[in-house]
């Protein structure tokens, strides 16, 4: 399959059209080795020597998602901490990083804790401001800004051609976090960023029973060769089994992602006035504050996430919202993102003391379920809440 001839929904359908060389199946096998043989002058003219720097595994799901993101070259990782902490590892200790107030909470923890002890410093900035952004970096010692848009779990919208070309302009590199806006509606690359990231674990696997991570670099540079390095010394790798799941996960990614993009506005809709309901969060609804840079920059949708805070009577909205949660039957009380099957979450509980996430704010994760039962199931959650 040569990639140009065809859409990106046709080219991850058939995850690029691999034929196996041996047998001619139409699904490549899963290499369990975990090592090579070496040629009798020992060289390892077949490329690879030990499963920690080589799988053939990755291969597929690696060249899928870097033609998906009009990348270089792409890298799995074990999960999407493991991929996003390699591209901060590949900094030097004294480096300056910004990176959003709203993001991943466990890797704002990460930046905050393990990575200022290790001798980065962040600057943790509101990132759907560029003028906050150009305030924050300092120019010959920021190395890198970290933008996550939609962002977890209020999903601000950062506009990522402004702060790629402020990160530029300041000789920073700019890495995305793109895994609630997912290939289908983000090109990150495109819009200048020189790293994309995703938790796989979420939408590019899309049945939550694999935790992954990649990243996918513009081009070849003297960081992605760091990261390289990183991946094969520190050994944050995916098992192979994991890696072939995640081909066949991405296979349905297209079909996945706009039937969730298409509830979740049905949904935020639905709930936007609702008498029980004291805001919906969501980039898709004319009243978000990121709308008109979520609609230039997001094509086909505004993602499957979306967050509710809820109207507790007299004020107790943390009551309300937990206790909705606890009363769904189809949305599952769970943490993670982007499966096929709804979840719900109370956010604040999970992130626990010191979290900017409202305590009456309940996150969703639109899976592909019926658009109706979703809101009649969270209809009489919120019903049973009040009573
Ligand atoms: C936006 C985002 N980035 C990164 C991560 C980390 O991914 P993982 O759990 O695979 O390490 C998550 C996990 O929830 C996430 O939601």
């Amino acid at each position: 399959m040569n990639p140009n001839n065809f859409k990106p929904a046709s080219i991850a359908a058939q995850a690029l059209g691999w034929i196996d060389g041996r047998t001619k199946a139409i699904v490549e096998p899963v290499h369990m080795s975990t090592t090579y043989i070496r040629d009798p002058d020992n060289q390892f003219r077949s490329g690879r020597v030990y499963a920690r720097d080589h799988n053939p595994s990755y291969d597929q799901a690696e060249a899928v998602l870097t033609v998906l993101e009009r990348g270089h070259a792409s890298l799995l990782f074990a999960s999407g901490m493991a991929a996003a902490t390699a591209v901060f590892q590949a900094l030097t200790p004294g480096d300056h990083v910004v990176a959003p107030k709203i993001m991943y909470w466990s890797l704002r923890n990460w930046l905050a804790n393990f990575a200022a002890h290790w001798g980065l410093h962040a600057d943790f900035v509101d990132m759907s401001d560029p003028d906050a952004i150009r305030r924050a970096v300092q120019p010959g010692r920021t190395r890198l800004v970290w933008i996550e848009t939609p962002a977890n779990p209020m999903w601000n919208i950062t506009d990522i051609a402004a702060a790629c070309e402020i990160a530029h302009a300041a000789g920073a590199l700019a890495a995305v976090d793109s895994t609630v806006a997912t290939p289908v509606l983000t090109q990150p690359l495109a819009l200048g960023a020189d790293i994309v990231m995703h938790a796989a674990t979420k939408y590019l696997n899309g049945h939550s029973d694999v935790v992954a991570g990649t990243l996918t670099t513009r081009e070849e540079s003297a960081l992605w060769q760091r990261i390289k390095a990183i991946r094969v010394e520190i050994g944050g790798i995916l098992g192979p089994f994991e890696a072939w799941l995640l081909t066949r996960g991405m296979r349905t990614l297209y079909p996945r992602v706009r039937t969730a993009c298409t509830s979740a506005l049905a949904i935020a809709g639905h709930f936007a006035q609702h008498p029980l309901i004291e805001e919906v969060l969501y980039p898709g609804l004319p009243s978000f504050k990121g709308h008109a840079v979520a609609s230039a920059q997001m094509h086909g949708g505004f993602g499957g996430m979306l967050s509710i805070r809820v109207r507790g009577a007299n004020g107790a909205g943390e009551h309300a919202a937990i206790a909705t949660a606890a009363n769904t039957a189809l949305w599952k009380r769970a943490t993670s993102l982007g499966g096929v099957e709804s979840l719900i979450e109370h956010r604040a509980s999970i992130e626990g003391p010191g979290t900017p996430v409202p305590a009456d704010l309940l996150r969703l994760s639109v899976g592909i379920e019926d658009t109706g039962d979703l809101i009649d199931d969270l209809e009489q959650a919120l019903e049973q809440a009040r009573t």
